[in-house]
């Protein structure tokens, strides 16, 4: 495997997987409009090796990274599952082919609707966030006759070194249940015995992770949540650890990126390895996102003006935080490219055509010189970046397309 996978040969940029190379300048013919492009043998790469470094983990795809069809068949073809937040996220999996028994289903806002849709279903998990949630699951799976299988997600109230919007274990945070609630879950989860079945815990300490002693904390604290829920409820069998395994977006890295993984490896297998020694079935889960698409994507944009000022040179695109919001909402840092390698460097702030100061890529950054109509190329666009666009401004959606569409 490559350290790089975006690199210019013969002075265009060409995105690398360990099977082909795909020149980017493709992507030109006919331009309609900014393209976030998908290079599904990276995505396949990314999940043999996440299966080989996470072995007897099942994992589930947390969808609301990237949603696109040929990404997901990706994950069907590898007997990964689907980490679902909203009834539109379950329709989804469901028209591209999943079943319920694949879905693990999270988020604090569930509404009737949503959950009588999981729950009609016998959906694989519902990570309960809170007691009315249970409650509401509990009464809901009671008049529709059936048990619905839960864990509860618990808010451990760790702190990770990620931006603060990405996490979400602290106890400030909306998310999961708060660690010294575990008697009251209890209590409630009795009172439906009838109608829930307790099938373990989750933790989900948030995103964009590259360093893992908040996780061993984390899933040390859980243990013995987990054992006084067995002893409770003896179909408990399930860990869900979550996800949040992150990658690099300044430098491109992925070797470090699987030592990054060994190391996420090893941690789970280290603090579980003694559930999975005293229980034989024991179901350990995860719901990574970004590790395994953050890189797969780049954003084409095409210069509409290079804009000089006393002070400043813009690039303006034809694509800003309307399409990907990562630098406007979290400061988040994605390089940015020329298409073409004109050897000649220059300094411009990379905004785009949305009214409103906060809608730019990159400030004061160094790219190959452009001109107007030239293309312009953002990396690491595959998490996270189409799945949050809008049409503010009533401007129009990059359209999506993969290496399938050639
Ligand atoms: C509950 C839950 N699980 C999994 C994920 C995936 O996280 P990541 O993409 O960082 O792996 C998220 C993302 O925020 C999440 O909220």
């Amino acid at each position: 495997m490559e350290k790089e996978f975006l690199v210019y040969k013969s002075g265009e940029l060409v995105f690398i997987s360990d099977k082909a190379e795909f020149k980017l300048s493709q992507l030109t013919k006919d331009y309609q409009g900014p393209i976030f492009f998908y290079n599904l043998d990276f995505v396949r790469l990314r999940v043999q090796q996440m299966q080989g470094a996470l072995k007897d983990v099942r994992l589930f795809y947390a969808l609301k990274a990237n949603s696109h069809p040929h990404i997901l068949s990706v994950f069907k073809n590898s007997s990964v599952g689907i980490d679902v937040v909203s009834g539109g996220e379950i329709q989804h999996a469901i028209a591209c082919g999943f079943s319920y028994q694949q879905l693990v289903y999270s988020g604090v806002g569930k509404t009737r609707k949503e959950l009588e849709l999981a729950i009609k279903n016998d959906i694989h998990q519902i990570n309960v966030e809170s007691i009315p949630e249970l409650q509401r699951i509990g009464q809901m799976a009671k008049e529709m006759g059936k048990k619905a299988n839960v864990v509860f997600r618990i808010n451990p109230d760790i702190s990770i070194q990620s931006h603060p919007y990405i996490a979400t274990g602290l106890k400030d945070n909306k998310f999961g249940i708060d660690f010294g609630q575990l008697n009251d879950v209890i209590a409630a989860a009795k009172q439906h015995a009838g109608s829930i079945a307790v099938k373990g815990i989750s933790l989900h300490l948030g995103s964009q992770m590259l360093e893992f002693s908040s996780l061993k904390d984390s899933l040390a604290k859980l243990k013995p949540l987990f054992w006084q829920l067995r002893k409770e409820f003896p179909e408990c069998h399930r860990f869900d650890f979550g996800g949040g395994l992150g990658i690099h977006y300044e430098k491109q890295d992925l070797i470090s990126e699987n030592e990054l993984l060994k190391k996420y490896a090893d941690v789970v297998f280290s603090e579980l390895a003694s559930l999975k020694k005293e229980i034989p079935e024991i179901e350990i889960q995860s719901e990574p996102g970004r590790w395994l698409v953050g890189h797969c994507g780049v954003l084409l944009s095409q210069v509409q003006y290079v804009k000089k000022t006393p002070h400043k040179e813009f690039i303006i695109l034809d694509s800003g935080m309307n399409h990907l919001l990562r630098p406007s909402l979290y400061e988040a840092y994605h390089c940015i490219h020329a298409l073409k390698n004109t050897g000649s460097l220059k300094t411009y702030d990379v905004v785009g055509p949305i009214c409103e100061s906060a809608d730019f890529f990159g400030k004061d950054r160094e790219l190959n010189e452009v001109k107007q109509d030239d293309f312009v190329v953002v990396r690491d666009c595959g998490a996270y970046a189409a799945t949050m666009s809008s049409d503010y401004n009533l401007q129009e959606r990059a359209q999506e397309i993969s290496t399938a569409d050639f």
